[in-house]
């Protein structure tokens, strides 16, 4: 069985059907991409699993759990994380604090029999871990708030791994960024590969290639074809559909 499945979803705006009986798995260690022009209904599809929006018809199942008609929260819980806008930060507060705030809110009771020395140790330990593994080990005095945009696009998917997802949403993590962050972040997702699986979306089709094991292509809320670079590359209503488009993709 998959780590995930969504099978059958479906979401309607008034007459618009913008998740069309969306069937998805994504498999352990898997970064796969979810492509497909403006519209097509990328983000409401993230919304729909990270419960952001209640689906019509439809089931998520993470690790055989069924989470259809949990609250984002409970879905966190279960390890299902996405990354938030940077607007989750409290911008005021130094890199270290947003952090330690992410561990500790994981960590719920799991640091009560440690004494009180010990248990801040232990978050204090788990921010730093956190810092290092996303580029921000020199930045932890700053407020949050003042950060480049790099930086706090990698701030943001920090805080999602404190969760310790074993599945991550990222709704396109590069946008708005030069190359320079572009390429840190791209080598940062997939350093993430052996600790949860990745649903991408994103329009910059370099790091999709790099990244993704599997792409599925997303049309009119319908997922036109999943497979690899290559199936994708060569599939001839993939092609016309993005050259009938003036998608950056
Ligand atoms: N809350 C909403 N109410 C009404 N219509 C919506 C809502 N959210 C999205 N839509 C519509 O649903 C369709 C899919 O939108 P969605 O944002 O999921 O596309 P997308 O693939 O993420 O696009 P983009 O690449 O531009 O981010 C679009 O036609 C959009 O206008
Ligand atoms: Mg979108």
């Amino acid at each position: 069985m998959s780590l995930f499945m969504a099978v059958g979803l479906v979401k309607r705006f008034g007459g618009l059907l913008a998740t069309d009986h969306v069937d998805l798995a994504v498999e352990q260690g898997e970064i796969h991409a979810l492509i497909g022009p403006n519209g097509a209904g990328k983000s409401t599809l993230v919304n729909l699993i990270s419960g952001l929006l209640p689906a019509d018809a439809g089931r998520i199942v993470l690790d055989g759990v069924d989470l259809t008609g949990l609250a984002p929260h409970q879905r966190v819980r279960h390890g299902l994380a996405r990354c938030f806008q940077i607007t989750s930060v409290f911008r005021n507060d130094p890199v270290r604090d947003n952090l330690l705030l992410a561990v500790q809110a994981q960590a719920g009771s799991s640091f009560h029999c440690l004494r009180r020395r010990e248990a801040e140790t232990a978050l204090m330990d788990a921010a730093l871990a956190l810092a290092d593994k996303t580029g921000l080990a020199e930045v932890l005095d700053r407020p949050a708030g003042v950060l480049p945009h790099g930086m706090q696009k990698r701030l943001d998917l920090a805080l999602a791994l404190a969760a310790r997802p074993r599945l991550l949403l990222l709704d396109e993590p590069m946008a708005g960024m030069g190359p320079e962050d572009s390429l840190q972040m791209i080598e940062l997702i997939g350093r993430l590969r052996s600790e949860t699986a990745i649903l991408l979306i994103e329009h910059d089709m370099d790091a999709v290639f790099r990244l993704a094991d599997r792409i599925s292509v997303l049309v009119y809320g319908r997922v036109l074809t999943s497979g690899d670079a290559a199936h994708v590359k060569g599939h001839a209503e993939v092609q016309s559909v993005y050259l009938g488009t003036e998608a950056h993709a």
